[in-house]
């Protein structure tokens, strides 16, 4: 009987975020696209993470998949956040290419799965067409799917930060075995400078309890990718500046979680969609407080006052888990 009443309740939350989606979807093109997702009708919000999936099922992507069906259907989910490289190889080849419906629409299938999706592009999204992967016709295809370059989801717990990090990986701009689809990105100094003033000018803004912000490329990592110089460089300031508690990343094909020895950010990796880079290893200057070189996902549940992080192999068996507080005022 308490599920049927859940049910019902998130279903008019869920109507609520329809109406809202309508009306938030052309933002005006100096800032960062908002949008708004209510919270659970006890003021709490629950999600999964995932990243770096889009394999048609294989390299366990099903298995995964179903074990986010499980997690997700415990934890009553309110919507699943993607760190992007959502198709593999090479992205989209356009709207019409039926890798979306194989490797996203047909293999997360579970009821509790049909949930507002919020994805970022990954460097392997950006070698296909990546106006295909942004473009409105996919929400046709599949309702679930929403991915922008950068934007803001706000809730009334948590504001969540998307940034578009391939263009700020300047090896890519001069990669001759693969073409990077760079249109409305180049220049990128450009780009990139608008994005970090767009960024730091919506994190001042901002007044929930907390602050996430997603991305695609590591910040710190272990594994076979380590750390991305850049966003070190030219992102980490405008979050330590602006009080950012976790950075959100996909891009090694693991699980992770460091902490910040300069401040109070956590680097949370999860990026196990499906294919996975077991045996690599390289330490860095913060602090390891979980690594995973499996497949697998991540679950947050959000209140004012705490979130919890739960990392599961793809067999859906708790591998790590860390709960953070926040003092209510
Ligand atoms: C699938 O997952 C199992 C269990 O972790 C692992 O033993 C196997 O190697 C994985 N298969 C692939 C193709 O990654």
């Amino acid at each position: 009987m308490e599920s049927r009443g859940k049910k019902a309740s998130s279903f008019a939350c869920g109507m609520a975020l329809f109406l809202l989606l309508g009306l938030l979807l052309s933002p005006s093109s100096a800032e960062l696209p908002r949008f708004e997702h209510p919270v659970k009708c006890d003021g709490s919000l629950s999600f999964l993470v995932v990243g770096d999936w889009g394999r048609k099922g294989e390299f366990n992507q099903t298995l995964v998949a179903y074990q986010m069906g499980k997690i997700g259907e415990q934890l009553g989910i309110d919507f699943v956040i993607s760190t992007g490289d959502n198709f593999y190889e090479d992205g989209l080849t356009g709207v019409d290419d039926n890798a979306f419906e194989e490797s996203f629409t047909n293999i997360y299938t579970a009821e509790s799965l049909q949930k507002q999706w919020y994805a970022v592009l990954g460097n392997h999204d950006y070698r296909g067409d990546v106006l295909a992967q942004l473009s409105p016709v996919l929400r046709k295809i599949d309702g679930r799917w929403l991915c922008l370059r950068s934007y803001i989801l706000v809730t009334e717990i948590v504001d969540f930060f998307f940034v578009d990090t391939t263009p700020f990986v300047t090896k890519y701009w001069s990669e001759a075995d693969h073409h990077y689809d760079w249109r409305e990105v180049a220049p990128h100094e450009q780009y990139i400078d608008n994005l970090l003033k767009d960024l730091d000018a919506a994190l001042k803004e901002s007044r929930a309890p907390w602050r996430f912000v997603v991305g695609h490329h590591t910040m710190r990592s272990v594994s076979e990718h380590g750390d991305t110089q850049e966003l070190l460089e030219k992102l980490l300031p405008i979050l330590q500046e602006n009080g950012v508690d976790l950075y959100i990343n996909g891009h090694d094909h693991c699980l992770e979680h460091i902490s910040s020895r300069s401040g109070s950010i956590q680097y949370l990796t999860s990026g196990g969609g499906s294919k996975a880079w077991r045996g690599t290893y390289t330490p860095n200057a913060d602090e390891l407080r979980f690594f995973y070189d499996g497949q697998g996902f991540m679950s947050m549940q959000v209140t004012v006052a705490s979130t919890r992080i739960v990392f599961y192999n793809a067999f859906g068996q708790v591998l790590h888990e860390l709960n953070l507080g926040k003092q209510v005022v």
